[in-house]
């Protein structure tokens, strides 16, 4: 079942000074189950393809759909909704709320969902069991150490139960034993179903995904399977 598709975007970032192509004519669709690795140097354009699928923003030309549902002319209101019911994001530079515990940032995007107290409960423990951190629960986000923030930002990504995950240099932060940590924790989700996309520079990490995808200049250069 194909769960994205992207229909020869383009993205382009227009100042007064200059414009840069970001994105340059990228299709490629993902059926369920894939664990994919985005991999290209830095300024390929990595992070504003996965934006663009995550819908943090919009693309200049070409078609994006999640599902059946074309994203082309929604309100940012349904983009919202979407973004919510159907994607996980990892982000390399965490964004965890830092005063709050590691249960209250796994339990935000319910609350913006509207899930009530009972649910809610249930779902973030289990997330947090999940990534091995139900122990940590009441923990302050600031007091974590990299792996476990990057646990907890995982753990926040899967309590909606989306239909995908993008990870865009979930390691980038972390050192090397923390990161095969999470790389195990991302193995270990898709052998379980998930559908993951993953932004890396690690050659090695990429190696672990099923299909990687390598970009130059805003194109798709090679798309091979794994
Ligand atoms: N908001 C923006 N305004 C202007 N140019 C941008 C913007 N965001 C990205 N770019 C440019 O678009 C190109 C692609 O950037 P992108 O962040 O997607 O690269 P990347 O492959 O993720 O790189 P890195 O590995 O360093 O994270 C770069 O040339 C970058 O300078
Ligand atoms: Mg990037």
């Amino acid at each position: 079942m194909k769960i994205i598709e992207c229909r020869d975007l383009t993205k382009e970032y227009v100042s007064k000074t200059q414009s840069q192509q970001a994105l340059a004519h990228v299709s490629f669709s993902v059926e369920a189950g894939e664990y994919i690795a985005v991999v290209g140097k830095s300024g390929s354009g990595k992070s504003t393809l996965l934006n663009m699928i995550g819908l943090i923003d919009v693309p200049t030309s070409g078609e994006l759909l999640i599902g059946e549902q074309n994203t082309k002319d929604l309100s940012e209101n349904r983009r919202a909704d979407l973004r919510n019911q159907k994607i996980g994001y990892v982000f390399q530079a965490f964004y965890l709320e830092p005063a709050y515990s590691a249960y209250k940032n796994v339990e935000m995007p319910l609350l913006i969902g509207g899930v009530d107290k009972k649910e809610r409960k249930e779902r973030v423990m289990k997330a947090l069991e999940i990534v091995g951190l139900a122990h940590k629960a009441k923990q302050r986000a600031d007091t974590l150490s990299g792996g476990e923030k990057q646990r907890v930002c995982i753990a926040r990504a899967l309590v909606g139960e989306p239909e995908f995950i993008l990870a865009d240099e979930p390691c980038g932060n972390l050192d090397s034993e923390n990161s095969k940590e999470i790389m195990d924790l991302f193995e270990r989700l898709n052998g379980e179903g998930k559908t993951i996309l993953l932004v890396t520079h690690n050659e090695e990490d990429a190696k672990r995904a099923k299909r990687r995808i390598r970009m130059l200049d805003g194109g798709i250069v090679a798309d091979e399977t794994l």
